[in-house]
């Protein structure tokens, strides 16, 4: 079987194509347009924006992914019998029908069995580019489709092995090639329960899996998510967009000062009491409540007062900068990893699934490895380059479970789709 995967919930535009043989998966082709470079600017993602880029971007995307899989055949060009009913289906993606008419004609129908799309949770607008994109091939090619939730994808995320990695990157407008080469593996087993922490951008949840479709949503932030906190931070220390790996190079940076300071006072290790040579202290938000939420404003917050009392970021040395980037990234990760353990005991949880874009975060993967190493717990991440949004995770959760297949007409997106 061969599936099509399409993923346009935030701000990347993204394709995948997987072949599923018995209970074997290969990735052949997995695709990638960020919009990042254009959302810098702005510091942030605005929907509408968001919406446009998709819509511009996914038909030459599409061409490439389907070359990539090596399943691209073109054709004399010849007048769709659906075309009145695509047009239909397409009116609210102006940007997109012209050259979905014109391209789809000229291509021989791949073999593609089935399209899984994302509807949701994520910003409307956009979701809807990939969705009527999805229900205009699947006329086009009658083709059935899936609808599937983003979270389920970062769940599920974590399930493939890496196993050749070519990276082809490099930044050539806003199409930015980010291709993973994985040979036709079974997927990971899991023993149920598994506990996933989520942390991305939009959502920062505990979710129990008792099997593959059966989620149980057992924590999740009152405010703001861990990677928005990450964000927002970013742009008050002066730091681009999206601020994740901003803050975690300035965090690394002082902590390898930090190391070289200690190794000078003959100290060996960093403990907490070597950390807080500095007045730059953050709270842990609700690390000592027995439930499993998280709230990240009053972090923010605090870093904002911080700064306030420093006499604003201008005044500040970098190694400050860092210093505090450094604290913020320790409170967010001891919290993290603080109630995502208490999860796992809580319901003997034989593994950890660490999933969305800030389980790329070097510290939280490397302190939440040696954590559940000593409770002799598993703990699964996504290999790096599907730790952020992409659309092979898409693909996988369309495959697993009771997916049922479902007409154009059914399928809409909802931004704030649970689990
Ligand atoms: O899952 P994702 O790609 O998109 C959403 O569904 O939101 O997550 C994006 C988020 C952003 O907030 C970004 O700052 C954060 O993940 N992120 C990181 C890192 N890389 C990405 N946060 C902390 N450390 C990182 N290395
Ligand atoms: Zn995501």
């Amino acid at each position: 079987m061969k599936i099509l995967a399409i993923e346009t919930s935030c701000d990347e535009t993204a394709l995948a194509i997987l072949s599923v043989k018995g209970k074997k998966f290969k990735i052949e082709a997995h695709q990638i347009a960020s919009q990042i470079a254009l959302h810098t600017q702005y510091g942030g993602v605005f929907p509408m924006m968001a919406k446009r880029e998709h819509s511009r971007n996914i038909v030459p995307l599409f061409l490439t992914t389907l070359k990539e899989a090596k399943i691209f055949r073109q054709v004399e060009s010849r007048k769709l019998k659906v075309e009145s009913q695509i047009r239909k289906l397409l009116a609210r993606e102006q940007d997109m029908v012209e050259p979905f008419l014109t391209e789809i004609a000229k291509i021989k129908k791949p073999k593609i069995d089935r399209i899984t799309v994302t509807v949701g949770p994520g910003l409307e607008p956009a979701l809807w580019v990939g969705i009527n994109f999805a229900k205009a091939l699947s006329v086009a090619w009658n083709i059935p489709l899936v609808p599937v939730n983003h979270m389920e994808g970062h769940v599920l995320s974590a399930l493939i092995k890496e196993q050749i990695e070519q990276v082809t990157s490099g930044k050539s407008g806003a199409l930015h090639k980010c291709s993973l080469k994985v040979e036709s593996q079974p997927l990971i087993q899991l023993k149920f329960p598994v506990i996933s922490l989520l942390v991305s951008g939009g959502h920062t949840e505990i979710v129990l899996v008792k099997g593959i479709g059966k989620y149980k949503l057992v924590g999740q932030t009152r405010d703001d998510a861990a990677g928005e906190a990450f964000d927002k931070v970013a742009r008050m220390l002066g730091l681009p967009y999206p601020g994740g790996p901003e803050i975690s190079r300035l965090a690394s940076q002082s902590r390898n000062q930090l190391r070289i300071r200690n190794e000078k006072l003959g100290i060996k290790e960093l403990t907490p009491n070597t950390k807080n040579q500095t007045p730059i202290s953050l709270p842990r938000p609700m690390i000592g409540t027995p439930d499993f939420d998280f709230s990240f404003s009053g972090l923010k917050t605090a870093v904002l007062y911080m700064l306030r009392d420093l006499g604003g970021v201008e005044k500040i040395t970098d190694d400050t900068k860092a210093e505090i980037a450094r604290e913020f990234e320790d409170a967010v990760v001891d919290v993290l990893i603080k109630k995502t353990l208490a999860a796992a005991k809580k319901y003997k949880a034989h593994t950890v699934i660490v999933g969305g874009g800030v389980s790329a975060n070097n510290e939280l993967t490397r302190r939440m490895t040696a954590k559940l190493a000593e409770e002799k717990i598993q703990l699964l991440l996504p290999t790096k380059k599907l730790s952020t949004d992409n659309a092979v995770m898409i693909g996988i959760a369309g495959s697993l479970g009771k997916k049922v297949a479902l007409t154009s007409k059914k399928l809409i997106a909802n931004g704030n789709l649970a689990l």
